[in-house]
């Protein structure tokens, strides 16, 4: 079959009719339906390939991230010495599906001992540690310690203990202090001089995102902190139900493949080609002009020849669905009917992408919020939030900034900046079918 896929001319795939002969077009023969049959299983299995692919770079490919937080931060030392209980503290997560099954009974047991920075070592050794991969030497030690999109975007289900149990890919760990762990390195010396402030500040700005947030601003414009002073950090967002929607990130930088190649070069410290000439603009982006991030040529590019499987297997992630019983059913029934109508907000938020189809952004004044973090990226906007799978990151609440604390806080919000006059029970039923989404 394969040969014979491999076997059939280029034009003979170019001719073939999308789907299905033309109305009025005589019946394909026999052999010509069998050609739109390779055809169809050609897409399919070179689909299933690059998501298989994909897969494994989203949970285990540091992009050369290794040199970054190794040889120029120090991590590797740090975390030689750090016990899973410490780990689990800081939001990191365990796989148990890279467990063998005693391991696995010895934790349900509470058998395996979590003071001991030599578990942290084993689970490194079977890739057990989410979104983080280093090399354990021969003395017991860490090198080579690298971070993946996994670190920040999968979790786990918990099914053996808090924080290890099943993977769970593209899902946000509002669990994990990003910055509580960066401000442990033994050097920050590499973030002080990008951003031209001592190592006591550097670290106090880490200290200030708290769980479940990461800056990816900050070597860019070098803002650490809104106006009002908080953080100007965000909450990680799901890499989940992504498929059909036009512009990414909270600020609309562009599209998946343009921001993975950003992150695993800009964020990760991978090693990559990247190109955005916005940034070469000096007012608003001092940090990144200075640095001179808007033309990279790192050699060698350990990032473009992934990204295509990536944009692939992040596109094939469905939100998850909720539990049946974590809402109530009939409520959110008759809140999709306000969130259609009454509330108008499908005017932005367009079943079923939930999300607008075309030019997905919108004003800070649309929204009724302060411009800080729209101000930041490239369009002074903020996207329209895909809202499938809400129910799975209610920790550090919503809003880019997490600003509303729950989502009757973001119905009244709603409700005072668009004069809606949705009453308690209205209200109420709206937040059932966000929880139903
Ligand atoms: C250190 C944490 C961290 C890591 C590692 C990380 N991300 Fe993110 N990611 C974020 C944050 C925070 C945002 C939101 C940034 C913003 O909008 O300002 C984000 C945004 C995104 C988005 C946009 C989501 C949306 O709703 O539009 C995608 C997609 C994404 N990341 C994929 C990836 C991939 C793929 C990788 C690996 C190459 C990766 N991320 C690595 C923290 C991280
Ligand atoms: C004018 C367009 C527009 C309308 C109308 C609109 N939204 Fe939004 N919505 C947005 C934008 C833009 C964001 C992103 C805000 C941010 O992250 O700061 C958002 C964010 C959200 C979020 C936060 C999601 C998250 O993961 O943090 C929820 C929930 C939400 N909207 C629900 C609603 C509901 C319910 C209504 C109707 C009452 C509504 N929206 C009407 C544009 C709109």
């Amino acid at each position: 079959m394969i040969t014979k896929l491999l076997t059939l001319s280029a034009t003979a795939i170019l001719m073939m009719p999308p789907s299905g002969p033309p109305e009025g077009s005589a019946r394909p023969t026999a052999p010509e339906a069998e050609t739109e049959e390779a055809r169809i299983d050609l897409v399919a299995s070179h689909a299933v390939e690059s998501i298989e692919r994909g897969r494994i770079r989203f949970r285990y490919e540091p992009f050369g991230s290794n040199l970054f937080f190794s040889n120029a931060l120090g991590l590797d030392e740090l975390l030689s010495q750090v016990s899973p209980r410490q780990a689990l503290e800081l939001g990191v997560k365990v796989d148990s599906n890279n467990l063998p099954p005693s391991v696995r009974r010895a934790l349900v047991q509470g058998a395996v001992d979590l003071d001991d920075p030599a578990v942290t070592r084993f689970l490194f050794q079977r890739f057990a540690v989410v979104g983080v991969v280093a090399n354990v030497t021969d003395r017991g030690e860490l090198e080579d310690l690298g971070i993946t999109c996994a670190f920040c975007h999968s979790t786990v289900d918990d099914s053996l203990a808090p924080g290890v149990g099943r993977r769970l890919d593209g899902w946000a760990n509002r669990d994990l202090d990003v910055g509580a762990i960066l401000a442990l390195a033994p050097n920050l010396e590499p973030f002080s001089d990008l951003l031209g402030v001592d190592e006591e500040t550097v670290r106090t700005v880490l200290n200030s995102w708290g769980p479940g947030r990461f800056d990816a601003h900050l070597n860019l414009d070098g803002k650490a902190f809104r106006p009002d002073g908080a953080s100007g950090a965000v909450l990680i967002p799901p890499a989940f139900g992504l498929a059909g929607v036009n512009l990414h990130t909270y600020e609309g930088w562009g599209s998946m493949p343009y921001w993975n190649a950003f992150v695993a070069g800009h964020e990760m410290n991978g090693l990559g080609r990247f190109y955005d000439p916005r940034l070469a603009d000096e007012e608003k982006y001092p940090i990144a002009a200075a640095a001179g991030i808007d033309d990279v040529r790192d050699k060698p590019d350990l990032v473009s020849s992934h990204l295509a499987d990536l944009h692939l297997y992040q596109l094939a992630i469905p939100a998850p669905k909720p539990p049946a019983d974590t809402f109530d059913q009939a409520a959110a029934r008759r809140g999709e009917a306000i969130f259609l109508g009454k509330a108008a907000c499908s005017d932005c938020h367009v079943p079923p992408l939930f999300t607008d189809p075309g030019w997905n952004l919108h004003t800070p004044e649309e929204i009724g919020i302060d411009s800080f973090q729209a101000d930041r990226g490239p369009e002074g906007r903020y996207r329209t939030t895909p809202l499938k799978g809400l129910w799975s990151h209610t920790k550090g609440g919503f809003y880019h900034d997490g600003r509303f604390p729950t989502l009757l806080a973001v119905v009244e919000h709603y409700d005072d900046h668009f004069e809606l006059e949705l009453t308690e029970t209205e209200k109420l039923d709206l937040v059932e079918y966000l929880k139903s989404l």
